[in-house]
């Protein structure tokens, strides 16, 4: 018998229970509150894993409990979030996504899982795959955006890099792909609440991630808080067994949300823990995080027939088997046992400061105000999130020690030696007062430029933090205005440095700053990312993930909206449009400027008639005419005018990257399979449809901008 069966065939049943919890180790909370030491029930066999226990000293403590002290002696599986790094800070995911670079996005999952494992961590509840098309959502934040496809190769890139080539090496983590399914579109943008969308959103925007993370080989997955139509996703047998063990052929491992057995019964399918416990099993659910519903309710569950043994055994076999492949049978404290020399920590910090500058999108940059003019020898640096560093870290900011990451001011200051820099914070993020508000205005006359630093703070996005009002909190518009006229009279340029996890809506600010660029929160490294951008050091590259609204009732905006039978048109009241506002938004998908100057020209698509088992390939020519080198990103979009079901009128298939000199001239050469044009027929069954396709190209999802060309797909 192996070593699993024997485990197995040895456990009573609150053991396999025990295999089948996890619980708190207290070090961070993320989640209602309920800490209890477990090193009790670690020796009694009745906990198997842990999340929120750091750092070796804490980890091997209770390791030795469950290896040494423990009957059966079955190490213990450690998870944390490690969201966006651990002690160093990358991007958080929605800013990182701004790049559009899958190798970078893997480099630093890899970076990630390094250090998390030096600290004896196991696994991470990350990747966020969510698709999120409501920036009133605070969860945004974690995940890649709007887009199905783009999150599909996050997907892929995030669970290469955390996972590595080898779940065994003490560098690796298991990754647990989350939150399986459709938690993006909660109703009103309001976290935890109920969703209620078309089966065929779920399969076209919410489960391809999902795909992608499980044909990468993610090792678990963790279903979401929401109920679906009705059915928690923690009792969501039709997607969780069906969908994910029956059709993609998953076997690692499911791990419910924070309590989230528990709460099948707030949300009314479940009498009590018995009931809630039986229904999460017999979904596919095999650990219980905080709810302590597995042990407590399984044993009258299998009295009561609700559930067999059998079944149990099966989850324990699969927690068993993740924890072999994670080599912990071998040796339960290979993670943390070496440490990280000094030269890595440097070199991963300059990642985390590369990586945060080609995060930055360049939303504006009226009159080539950036990047600064070597003239300026006064800069005013202000605003509440000026000299804010613990916010930098953002609303998820793992292990990492909130004084070290870098300030706007210090990033800046750093940056420009000759200059002198003045500061004021003007107003608080969130406050009423504007007492300092007439001394900060002042400061104008002072400087030849202003950096004004405005946002949300870190915890206004993330769990648990949605918002209504999508502008900036407290008296920051009322400040920005008075500093922006008085600098208008004054003739001094003022760039804005928009802080937030989510795209804000600031027409306003837009319209009336010289530059505007979302920074996001960029991490460790946030301020000399930012001075990196705002000197000139590097030619700023993100492209937003999300489409930026003009104003909150256009939510949800994104680019991938199906047709109108009554397309707007401003001359035709009965069209689809609004009486106050328009249709666009401020900024769409993929917009992000950079200090070229870039034309596109002479799309090719070849051959223009395809089979699905051939590909077509698409080049494009791109100039910079600018006087700067940058890097511009070209997307390629498609659209089936005439399909058997309406479809998208952009649907992203791909994206390059061409970095050119002034002057210089390249070509961008995408590889699309012709089979990426299969999509859910009228029965939601895959199809491969005759007929033409138009292939779109440009720098962002907006058609006015997009070279348009044709093929024609046989069958
Ligand atoms: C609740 C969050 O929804 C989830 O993303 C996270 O992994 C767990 N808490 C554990 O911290």
């Amino acid at each position: 018998m192996s070593r699993l069966e024997s485990l197995i065939s040895a456990m009573t049943l609150p053991e396999k229970l025990g295999q089948l919890t996890m619980t708190t180790g207290g070090y961070a909370v993320t989640g209602p509150a309920r800490v209890e030491d477990p090193s009790g029930a670690i020796i009694a066999g009745t906990i198997g894993n842990l999340l929120n226990v750091v750092g070796t000293d804490d980890v091997f403590k209770m390791q030795r409990l469950a290896v040494e002290e423990s009957r059966l002696r079955v190490p213990l599986l450690i998870g944390f979030d490690v969201i966006h790094g651990h002690r160093t800070l990358f991007p958080v995911p929605l800013a990182e996504t701004a790049l559009f670079d899958a190798a970078t996005w893997a480099l630093s999952a890899r970076e990630a899982a390094i250090e998390a494992s030096a600290d004896g961590v196991a696994m991470t509840f990350a990747p966020m795959l969510d698709v999120s098309r409501d920036p009133r959502w605070g969860r945004s934040v974690e995940g890649p955006g709007e887009d199905p496809w783009l999150a599909a190769r996050f997907a892929e890139a995030k669970v290469r890099g955390f996972q590595g080539a080898d779940l065994a090496a003490r560098d690796a983590l298991a990754a647990v792909a989350k939150h399986f399914c459709a938690y993006g579109p909660v109703t009103a943008g309001r976290d935890y609440a109920s969703v209620d969308i078309s089966e065929r959103t779920v399969h076209e925007v919410h489960l391809p991630a999902f795909a992608a993370a499980v044909a990468a080989g993610v090792a678990a997955v963790m279903p979401a808080f929401n109920d679906l139509a009705g059915v928690p996703m923690t009792a969501n047998a039709a997607l969780l067994r069906n969908w994910l063990r029956g059709h993609l052929r998953f076997d690692g491992v499911i791990v419910s949300d924070y309590n989230a057995i528990g709460e099948l019964i707030h949300h009314g399918v479940a009498a009590d823990l018995t009931e809630a416990a039986a229904l999460a099993l017999n979904a596919g659910v095999d650990i219980d995080m905080m709810a302590n519903a597995y042990r407590q309710g399984l044993p009258s569950a299998v009295d009561r027939g609700l559930v067999s043994v059998a079944q149990i055994d099966a989850s324990v076999r699969r927690v068993l088997l993740l924890k072999e492949r994670l080599g912990l049978f071998e040796d339960p404290y290979r993670r943390g046992a070496t440490s990280q020399a000094a030269a890595t920590l440097a070199q991963r910090r300059a990642l985390a400061r590369a990586i945060g500058g080609r995060a930055i999108v360049m939303l504006k940059n009226g009159s080539s105000v950036l990047p600064l003019a070597d003239s300026i020898r006064r800069l005013c640096v202000m605003g509440p999130l000026a000299d804010a560093p613990a916010e930098m870290g953002g609303p998820w900011p793992g292990a990492a020690d909130a004084d070290a990451h870098v300030s706007v001011l210090a990033g800046l200051a750093a940056s420009l030696p000759g200059v002198e820099v003045l500061h004021a914070r003007g107003v608080a993020i969130d406050g009423e007062s504007m007492a300092d508000v007439g001394a900060a205005v002042e400061l104008c006359a002072h400087a030849d430029a202003v950096v004004l630093c405005l946002g949300e703070a870190a915890a206004m996005s993330g769990e648990a933090a949605s918002r209504t009002e999508l502008g900036l909190p407290g008296k920051q518009r009322a400040f920005a205005e008075a500093v922006l006229d008085r600098a208008r009279a004054l003739a001094k340029p003022v760039i804005a440095l928009l802080f937030s996890g989510r795209p804000l809506i600031v027409p306003w600010l837009v319209e009336k700053a010289d530059a505007v660029l979302a920074c996001w929160f960029l991490g460790s490294e946030a301020g000399n990312a930012i001075a990196d951008v705002v000197t000139g050091r590097i030619s700023p590259s993100g492209r937003t993930p999300v489409t930026w609204a003009r104003t909150a009732g256009q939510i949800p905006l994104f680019f991938g909206q199906r047709p109108s039978g009554r397309p707007a048109d401003p001359k035709d009241r009965f069209t689809s449009k609004y009486l106050d506002a328009p249709n666009e938004p401020l900024f769409p998908f993929g917009h992000g400027l950079t200090y070229g100057n870039f034309t596109l020209s002479n799309l090719r698509v070849a051959p223009q008639q395809v089979r699905e088992s051939e590909s077509i390939e698409v080049r494009v020519d791109v100039t910079n005419d600018g006087a700067r080198a940058a890097e511009e990103t070209v997307f390629l979009f498609t659209h089936d005018t005439l399909a058997s079901i309406s479809r998208e009128l952009l649907e992203l298939k791909g994206f390059g990257k061409i970095a050119l000199e002034p002057r210089q001239k390249g070509t961008v050469t995408l590889i699309l399979p012709a089979t990426e044009l299969r999509f859910l027929g009228i029965d939601l069954a895959s199809v491969f449809e005759p007929g033409e396709v138009e292939i779109l190209v440009g720098p962002c999802a907006d058609r006015l901008q997009l070279l348009k060309s044709r093929v024609h797909l046989l069958i």
